[in-house]
C-alpha cells in the first residue's frame, strides 16, 4: 500500500483511533486479514468469519509488525475502530486507487473461467509493465479490496476479478476501482439459486459494463460474441464495443469477432492450439493450458492486452508461456501406475461441467476415462435438473464409468441411469474416500480421471489420493498404453 498515516486512514475510512495508536504512525506494509501475513508496517483487518475471529488474533499481528488493527472493537492493540471493516477496506481502497492517477484497471466478469482469465490476462498485461492481480479467486468484499490496496506509485496496472452473488454486486466493486476495460465472459448457471434465475445474472454481470466510462473517456467493453445475453450489455454502456468469439469471421466473408480462434485443435492432453486473429494481426498459438474452454478465455485476455498496447505476436507468445497460476483448475497429473488425473475440483457449475467433460472426451481418445463428480452447489430450484442434465451428458461423452459423490449430486447418477446401456457403469459412492475405494477396484494404467465438484465437495482430496498411488491395487497388472 502507499504509506499513510493512521490518522489519514481514520480519516479515510471513517474510523476512530483506538488502543494508543499513534496518529502519525505510518502504515505502508501489505494490508492483510490473516494475521501470519502481517509484516512491519501492515494494517491488519480482524474479520469475524464463521469458524474465527480476527479480533483474537490482533497482538499476533501486532507482534509480526502490524502498526495497527482495524476492527469493530477495541482489542488490547492499537486500532481503527469502525462499525464495518469491508466497508472501511472499501472506502481506503478507493482513496489508493484515487492517488494513483497513473494506473489504469481492467477488470472482468462472468460466470465461469474469470480467475483463469484473469491469470492470463495477468501474466499478458504484466509484459507491459509492472501489473497488480488477485491471488487465485480474491473477488469479493474482502479479497478485491485486499488486491486494490497492494498497488502502489510503481503500479501500471490492475486486472481485478468482480464476483457477484447478487445484484449490485459488481456496481459496487466498479466504484472501489472503477475499471476503464471490462470484460464479460460468459452468463451460466453459476449461483443461479442466490440471484433467481440466469436473466438475473445476466443483469449482474453486466453492471460491468453499464460502470465503464464513455467511449470518448477511453470505456472499452470486451463482450463475448458468442454469448447472445453478454452482447446483449452492449445496449447498457456508451463505453467503445470489442468482442471475442471462437468464430472468425472473415473467412465465411463475415464480420466476425475482433478477437478470434482459427483453426482451434486440442492435442493429447486436451491443449489447444489455434491462430490467434486480432485487428492487429494473426500469430500462432498453443497453450500450456487444459480444455477447449480456455480458448474463449485467451482472447479475452488478448483483448484486455491489445487495449492496453500489447501487440498480436507477444500476446500470442505470452498466452503460450502461460501457466495456470491458481490450483485445482483443470490440473493435469501423472499418478503412479500411469493414470492420468485430471483435478477440476475447484468449483463447479453446468457449464464448468461441460468444458471438463469435453476435455475429458477429447483425452480418453483410445483410453479408458472415469469421472468422479460431485454436487454443484447453490443452483437453488433449478438444481436437480441441473445435475441430472449433467450425468445425461457425462453418459453421452462416453466415458467409461462415473463415480458420483455424495447424497447433493444423487441426481447426476440419476441422469446417467436414464441413458440406456448405463446401467452399472454408474454408481454412487458417500464420500470422496468412498470414491477412491471405488476406482480401486476399477483403474488401470493409461486410465484418465477428472475429479469435479464444487469446493463444498471436496473432491481434491480424491485427486489426492489417486496421485499418492491410492486408485491402483497394489496387484494390478499396469498395461501399457497408446498416448
Ligand atoms: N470459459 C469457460 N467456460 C466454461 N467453463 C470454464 C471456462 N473457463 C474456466 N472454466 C472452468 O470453470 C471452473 C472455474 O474456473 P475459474 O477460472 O476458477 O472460474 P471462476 O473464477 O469464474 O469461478 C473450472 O472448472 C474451469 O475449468
Ligand atoms: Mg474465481
Amino acid at each position: 500500500m502507499i504509506p499513510l498515516s493512521l490518522q489519514e486512514i481514520a480519516r479515510i475510512t471513517g474510523s476512530r483511533l483506538d488502543g494508543g495508536a499513534d496518529p502519525s504512525a505510518v502504515a505502508g506494509g501489505p494490508v492483510v486479514i490473516d494475521s501470519r501475513r502481517a509484516a512491519p508496517g501492515a494494517l491488519f483487518a480482524a474479520v469475524e468469519g464463521e469458524r474465527a475471529d480476527g479480533h483474537d488474533f490482533a497482538a499476533a499481528a501486532v507482534a509480526a509488525g502490524a502498526v495497527a488493527v482495524l476492527g469493530t472493537r477495541p482489542c488490547g492493540a492499537p486500532a481503527l475502530i469502525t462499525d464495518d471493516v469491508p466497508a472501511a477496506l472499501a472506502r481506503l481502497a478507493r482513496a489508493v486507487v484515487a492517488r494513483l492517477p497513473q494506473v489504469t484497471i481492467a477488470g472482468l466478469t462472468g460466470s465461469s473461467g474469470k480467475t483463469s482469465t484473469k491469470d492470463l490476462a495477468a501474466q499478458l498485461v504484466g509484459r507491459l509493465g509492472p501489473t497488480v492481480a488477485p491471488e487465485g479467486s480474491w473477488n469479493n468484499e474482502f479479497g478485491f479490496p485486499l488486491t486494490v490496496l497492494r498497488a502502489d506509485e510503481s503500479t501500471r496496472y490492475l486486472v481485478l476479478e468482480l464476483a457477484a452473488r447478487g445484484a449490485g454486486h459488481i456496481a459496487s466493486l466498479c466504484e472501489i476501482a472503477p475499471p476503464r476495460i471490462g470484460a464479460v465472459l460468459n452468463v451460466g448457471h453459476a449461483h443461479t439459486g442466490e440471484f433467481g434465475g440466469i436473466e438475473q445474472v445476466a443483469r449482474a454481470k453486466g453492471e460491468l459494463p453499464a460502470a465503464l466510462p464513455p467511449a470518448a473517456a477511453g470505456g472499452v467493453a470486451i463482450l463475448n460474441a458468442d454469448d447472445p445475453r453478454v452482447m446483449a450489455m452492449a445496449a447498457r454502456t456508451g463505453a467503445r464495443i470489442v468482442t471475442f468469439g471462437l468464430a472468425p469471421g472473415a473467412a465465411a466473408g463475415l464480420a466476425g469477432p475482433d478477437f478470434a480462434a482459427a483453426g482451434v485443435r486440442l492435442d493429447d492432453l486436451g491443449r489447444p492450439s489455434f491462430t490467434l486473429v486480432t485487428p492487429a494481426g494473426t500469430a500462432p498459438v498453443l497453450m500450456t493450458l487444459h480444455g477447449a474452454h480456455h480458448v474463449p478465455n485467451a482472447l479475452a485476455a488478448a483483448a484486455i492486452a491489445a487495449e492496453l498496447g500489447l501487440g498480436p505476436g507477444e500476446t500470442a507468445e505470452a498466452l503460450s508461456a502461460a501457466t495456470a497460476l491458481s490450483r485445482w483448475r483443470m490440473e493435469v497429473h501423472q499418478a503412479p501406475g500411469g493414470v492420468t488425473v485430471v483435478n477440476d475440483a475447484y468449483n463447479a457449475n453446468p457449464e464448468s461441467m461441460r468444458a471438463a467433460l469435453e476435455a475429458l472426451r477429447h483425452m480418453a481418445r483410445g483410453r479408458r476415462s472415469f469421472a468422479v463428480l460431485g454436487q454443484m452447489a447453490e443452483l437453488g430450484a433449478e438444481s436437480r435438473a441441473r445435475h441430472e442434465e449433467t450425468g445425461a451428458l457425462a453418459a453421452g461423452t462416453g466415458v467409461t464409468g462415473l463415480i458420483v459423490v455424495g447424497k447433493e449430486a444423487a441426481p447426476i447418477l440419476d441422469g446417467a441411469l436414464a441413458t440406456p446401456g448405463w446401467h452399472g457403469r454408474a454408481i454412487g459412492v458417500p464420500d470422496p474416500s468412498g470414491a477412491v475405494a471405488a476406482l480401486r477396484g476399477r483403474l488401470a494404467g493409461g486410465d484418465v480421471v477428472l475429479v469435479k465438484a464444487s469446493r463444498a465437495a471436496g473432491l481434491e482430496s480424491v485427486a489426492a489420493d489417486l496421485l499418492a498411488g491410492g486408485g491402483l491395487a497394489p496387484h494390478q497388472p499396469v498395461k501399457e498404453t497408446a498416448q
